[in-house]
């Protein structure tokens, strides 16, 4: 059956967000013991399919999440499974990550954007724990913030073509970009690869360049 989400996309969007997982398969598939951070935790049918590559590929993935109850049920639900070699579950939040720098070779932020208290800090987090060249796989939606949407935790609210420009500031080139409105959402898609030349400094505030 297909979800809510899947009936309000065409054909052309739905082979170009196949595209923009593809990219992260085909990266995760083409290279060996790889680090990879997940911000804002995915499902585990999301994080069984890529422990099947991990184990294959020999990654490690780092999930980080502030909700403790979620991050309580994606340890046992890890244990359960034996998966404990390859991904790792942690409370803690994009802004303030306990990683080192230029540690992983991607991260990926799958409907988090929104949710994240500082913007700002939080894609310099992204930055700083990327190894120059790295990749940041990143997608939300752009919707007019109601009460709803606020009420479920939703802070930011840009449209694509800002983030994109938001991304470049932060020294990321953009390898791929899409974006579609459908029933007056925008969904997005971008990939940024973290420039290995420029280090140039980033910019005090995210509302400095809006
Ligand atoms: C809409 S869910 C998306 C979950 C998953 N990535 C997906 O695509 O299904 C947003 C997630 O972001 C997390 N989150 C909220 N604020 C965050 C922050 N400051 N840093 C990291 N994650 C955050 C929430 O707890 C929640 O699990």
């Amino acid at each position: 059956m297909r979800s809510a989400f899947e009936k309000r996309i065409n054909e052309e969007a739905a082979q170009k967000i196949s595209e923009f997982f593809n990219l992260l398969w085909n990266f995760l598939g083409s290279c060996y013991q790889r680090d990879i951070l997940e911000i804002g935790c995915g499902f585990p049918a999301d994080l069984e399919r890529y422990a099947g590559l991990a184990k294959y590929r020999k990654h490690k993935f780092f999930c980080v999440d502030p909700d403790e109850s979620k991050i309580h049920s994606l340890k046992t639900y890890i244990q359960k499974r034996g998966l404990v070699r390859f991904i790792k579950a942690q409370i803690g939040v994009c802004e303030d990550l306990k990683f080192s720098s230029k540690y992983f070779d991607a991260v990926l932020a799958f409907n988090t954007y929104t949710h994240l208290a500082n913007l700002h800090q939080s894609l310099g987090e992204i930055r700083r724990v990327l190894k120059p060249g790295g990749l940041f796989f990143f997608n939300d939606a752009y919707q007019e913030l109601s009460g709803e949407h606020v009420s479920t935790g939703h802070i930011n609210n840009y449209k694509s073509v800002l983030v994109r420009r938001i991304i470049k500031i932060f020294n990321f080139k953009i390898k791929y970009f899409y974006c579609f409105e459908s029933e007056g959402e925008e969904y997005w898609y971008i990939i940024g690869r973290r420039d290995k030349e420029k280090d140039q400094k980033l910019p005090e505030k995210c509302n400095e360049f809006i």
